[in-house]
C-alpha cells in the first residue's frame, strides 16, 4: 500500500484539545505504518522541539518548522541542506530588519520567535493595505526575495519567497515521492492557507481563525470539530478511519 503525508500544524490544530489528541493518536497509531507524519509549524525548531516534550504527540518523521523554511528528517533531526540552499536564495535577514523597521506598525516578536530565515513581527491591529504594500514594494526595490504571511490576526513572518508551509510541504512529498492526492494537510491559521490549498486533501478545524475560514480553498474540508477532533473527523471523512460507533 503506497504510504500517505500527514502534514499538520501543530498549536490550534492538533494541539489544543488533550482528550481529542488521545483519540487520535489511537487511530493513526493503529495504521502509523501507512503514514508518514510532517508536523508542519510556523515554531522555530527549538520551539517545536520543547512543545514535542511536554505534549503526547506520536512521534514525526519529520519537521517543518519556521513556517516552511527549515525542514529536519528523522529522530536524529537532520536539517535539509538542499532545501535550505534551494529556499534561501537572495534571503537577507538583516536587510528584511532594517526595512521592517521603517514601518511602526511591525512590533518585533521575541528572540526565540526569529529564525535564519523568519523574522516575524507582531501587529496590534489587522494590518492596512497600505502597510502591506509599502512593506512588498521596498523589499521589491531592494531585490529582497522575501514574502509576507499574516495568521491569527497578529503574527506576520517575513520569509524567502520560495519558503511557506505550501512549498515546503510539496518538496517533502516529492522527496518521499508521495503525489498531492496522497497528502492530507491539517491546519488553523493563515500560514496554513498555502499548504491546504495545495492540491491534495486538506482539512480546516473548527476552531480555525478569521483569516483562514474567509479565504480556505474551496475543496478543504470544514471539520465540524475543533483541534485534533477536526482532524479526527477529516480522516473519516476521506475514509482512512472508521467512524466511532459511539461518541
Ligand atoms: C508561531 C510562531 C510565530 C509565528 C506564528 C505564525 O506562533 O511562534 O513566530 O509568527 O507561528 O506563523
Ligand atoms: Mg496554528
Amino acid at each position: 500500500m503506497s504510504r500517505l503525508l500527514l502534514a499538520s500544524d501543530l498549536d490550534g490544530t492538533l494541539v489544543g484539545d488533550p482528550a481529542a489528541l488521545e483519540v487520535l493518536n489511537a487511530g493513526l497509531g493503529s495504521q502509523r505504518d501507512r503514514w508518514v507524519i510532517a508536523y508542519v509549524t510556523g515554531r522555530t525548531l527549538d520551539s517545536t522541539l520543547s512543545l514535542l516534550a511536554e505534549t503526547p504527540l506520536l512521534r514525526p518523521d519529520l519537521l517543518v518548522t519556521g513556517v516552511g523554511s527549515e525542514i529536519h528528517w528523522g529522530p536524529g533531526l537532520e536539517p535539509d541542506v538542499a532545501w535550505r540552499r534551494r529556499m534561501g536564495r537572495g534571503w537577507s535577514r538583516e536587510r528584511v530588519r532594517a526595512i521592517a523597521s521603517f514601518f511602526p506598525a511591525l512590533v518585533s516578536q521575541p528572540p526565540h520567535c526569529q529564525g535564519p530565515f523568519k523574522c516575524s513581527y507582531t501587529l496590534a491591529v489587522a494590518p492596512s493595505e497600505r502597510t502591506l504594500e509599502g512593506l512588498v514594494t521596498t523589499m521589491r526595490r531592494q531585490r529582497l526575495r522575501a514574502r509576507l504571511i499574516y495568521s491569527s490576526g497578529r503574527d506576520l513572518d517575513v520569509v524567502p519567497i520560495r519558503s511557506g508551509k505550501g512549498n515546503a510541504v510539496r518538496y517533502v512529498a516529492e522527496r518521499l515521492g508521495i503525489p498531492p492526492e496522497g497528502v492530507l494537510a491539517c491546519g488553523d491559521s493563515g500560514n496554513d492557507l498555502d499548504m491546504l490549498a495545495m492540491g491534495g486533501s486538506a482539512v480546516v478545524v473548527a476552531n480555525a481563525q478569521p483569516e483562514l475560514l474567509a479565504s480556505a480553498p474551496l475543496g478543504a474540508y470544514r471539520a465540524r470539530a475543533p483541534y485534533a477532533a477536526g482532524i479526527h473527523e477529516a480522516l473519516v471523512h476521506f475514509g482512512y478511519l472508521l467512524g466511532a460507533t459511539s461518541s
